[in-house]
């Protein structure tokens, strides 16, 4: 592993959340790592400090978080462990810190791994910051490929407007060989009774609503850093 292949900068934003969430990591536990760009940092920044003798274990939420982790030398392990903390990104965070996530495709994993932690913190920048879920317009939800056409038709009954993910000219496939239909959202008035209204729909396997995971939100405003904190 080349020195330069763990180096992070924390004069951009990213690089200042990931040097924050350090500070939740303990000597000798098993940490969760997330999907997508924040994510990304906080593990580049996380192997900076394995490399100088922190004790942990990796829980990734993806195959590609665990290449890259794998990689920059960070040591992995399954769902055999419990899991202190699980450092993740999200693509839109309310006021009562729930979230949207999954736009990098990853959310199945990622809410089994939240939910095998005893702390979720959350790395975003402020333009993430909404006054309601649904602001930015987009929900993912994964779906068992063999129902796509049945999933997509009630989907688009509850007016979601389902849209199947690409990668390129193919169909874009998560880790756990679904797809993703991504539905067209406005302010989302209800997320509780949306969220049992999509996990109502045949071949349904989870969507982007993480309502009460977050216990902290870490939010860039450039490269100073707030913290956004609830009790579980
Ligand atoms: C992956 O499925 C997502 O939930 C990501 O955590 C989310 O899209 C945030 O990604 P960025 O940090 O790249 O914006």
């Amino acid at each position: 592993m080349g020195a330069e292949s763990v180096q992070f900068d924390t004069t951009e934003p990213l690089g200042a959340l990931a040097r924050r969430a350090l500070g939740f990591v303990k000597d000798d536990t098993a940490v969760g790592l997330g999907a997508g760009r924040a994510a990304t940092a906080f593990v580049r920044a996380l192997a900076a400090r394995v490399r100088d003798g922190l004790r942990v274990r990796g829980v990734p939420v993806s195959e590609a978080t665990a290449a890259l982790a794998g990689e920059l030398g960070i040591p992995l392990v399954g769902l055999e462990v419990e899991i202190d903390v699980t450092v993740d990104g999200a693509d839109e965070v309310d006021p009562d810190l729930n979230l949207i996530k999954g736009y990098g495709g990853a959310l199945v994993r990622e809410r089994i791994v939240a939910a095998a932690s005893r702390r979720q913190i959350i790395l975003v920048e402020r333009d993430k910051l909404v006054p309601r879920l649904g602001s930015r317009g987009r929900l993912p939800v994964e779906v068992v490929s063999f129902a796509l056409p049945l999933s997509r038709r009630r989907l688009a009954a509850l007016g979601l407007a389902p849209t199947l993910r690409m990668a390129g000219e193919s169909q874009f496939v998560t880790d756990n060989g679904n797809v993703i239909l991504d539905c067209v959202v406005g302010p989302i008035v209800d997320p509780p009774a949306l969220e049992r209204a999509l996990r109502a729909v045949p071949g349904v396997v989870d969507t982007g609503l993480f309502l009460g995971t977050a216990d902290t939100v870490l939010v860039a405003d450039g490269t100073s850093v707030s913290e956004l904190s609830r009790q579980r």
